[in-house]
């Protein structure tokens, strides 16, 4: 078996279907034509193999597909619009009213929106549980539970999960478990040895990893899974465009060289931060003092470029100077692509299950690929304008 960064190069690609070119053509389709009734006829057999209508994937799509499948490991992907719509997709394709979902406290903010506004006036119930809640995930399951949602790290403060544990007491319930894996990309988290059932990707981060398109990929352990997924992403119609297919398919040939760099130059920033005395923490799991390493290292093969700390109390307008000030880390709320970015966290933390305690302004930083001497000597400027009396 070829080992990863092969499968990064090789996987999905197909150079003798296409005139021997390297990658794959941008299908522009919407409508695909067929020679005879008996040929339409046969295509509704099997609707989401091959070239059907432009909604439910195209040749492009159909590459960067098998490419995720095969260094995630799963059974079948699904490309999706952004990364959001695989994850709403995910829910709405394995809940129905009645249903209950344990959604972590510290997932992305519009995964809790979700949840709270829309799921909620279709007569599903979530509860929201502590990231660490570990093997403890079992008391708050109940008979309706269908879905037990993880992401790790958690978005904004980077909380590790215990998700071996997590999943081994969701599956004796009967119930399945979803992740948001994007943080791990498909390179530093094996979710189906992990007991995932669904693993999801906002490609937009990473797999794009230039900042110039949106994509989701949703790989799943089973075909009963798959299917039931796949249908109701062509039924929302949330499919991905094929030029954004492309796009991912692109930037996933380097994820590897571009994930070795920004885990390096993010350790580098992270070392140098928590060393600073006008930070009072860093919150990496690669760090050795970081709560979730035991369980990072236990779990995870590598980290991104993507870590939260906390200043020493200041002023608002302190910590508004020294993000104003910088000229390589570019405020912004994405995150993944070649350049640098920071933002402002502390009024995005909202938790409903375990409160999370921090006494000085919170940021977050996206670790991009200039060179991190740069990039410490602007935070070392930038730091200068905090913690100032008055
Ligand atoms: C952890 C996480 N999951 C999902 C998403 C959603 O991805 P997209 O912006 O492609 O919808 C984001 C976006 O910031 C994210 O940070």
């Amino acid at each position: 078996m070829a080992k990863r960064d092969t499968k990064i190069v090789h996987s999905g690609s197909h150079p003798e279907q296409q005139l021997g070119a390297v990658n794959p053509p941008v299908y522009h389709v919407s409508t695909v034509t067929y020679p005879t009734m008996a040929a339409l006829r046969a295509s509704g057999g099997k609707p989401f193999d091959g070239l059907r209508y432009g909604r439910f994937g195209t040749p492009t799509s159909f590459a960067l597909e098998e490419a995720v499948c095969a260094l995630e490991g799963g059974y079948r992907s699904i490309s999706t619009a952004s990364g959001l719509a695989a994850i709403t997709g995910t829910l709405d394709a394995l809940l129905k009213t009645g249903d209950h979902v344990l959604m972590v406290d510290s997932c992305y903010h519009p995964t809790r929106r979700y949840c709270d506004e829309h799921l909620r006036r279709y007569g599903v119930e979530t509860t929201f549980y502590d990231p660490l809640v570990g093997a403890g995930i079992a008391a708050l399951i109940r008979p309706n539970t269908r879905i037990v949602f993880v992401e790790s790290p958690g978005s904004l403060t980077f909380e590790v999960q215990d998700v071996p544990a997590i999943a081994q007491a969701a599956h004796a319930a009967g119930a399945l478990v979803a992740m948001d894996a994007t943080w791990a990309t498909p390179l530093f988290f094996r979710p189906f040895e992990k007991g995932i059932d669904v693993s999801i990707q906002a490609a937009t981060k990473f797999i794009v990893g230039h900042s110039d398109a949106m994509l989701g990929v949703i790989t799943c352990a089973s075909e009963e899974i798959w299917y039931k997924i796949k249908s109701a992403i062509a039924l929302a119609g949330v499919c991905a465009g094929s030029e954004e297919a492309y796009l991912g398919l692109r930037g996933l040939r380097t994820l590897g060289a571009r994930l070795k760099q920004h885990q390096e130059s993010a350790l580098t920033l992270a070392r140098w931060l928590r060393a600073h005395p006008k930070v009072a923490r860093v919150l990496y799991p690669a760090l050795p003092e970081d709560p979730g390493h035991a369980l990072w290292r236990r779990d995870f093969t590598g980290a991104c470029g993507l870590f939260g700390f906390e200043l020493r109390p200041c002023p608002a307008e302190q910590v508004d100077a020294l993000l104003d000030s910088l000229e390589y880390f570019s405020l912004g709320y994405s995150w993944g692509g070649f350049e640098s970015l920071i933002i402002p966290t502390t009024a995005g933390i909202i938790r409903t299950a375990a409160p999370w305690r921090a006494a000085g302004p919170m940021l977050r930083i996206h670790t991009g690929l200039e060179d991190p001497a740069d990039l410490i000597a602007d935070l070392d400027q930038g730091l200068m304008r905090v913690g100032k009396s008055g």
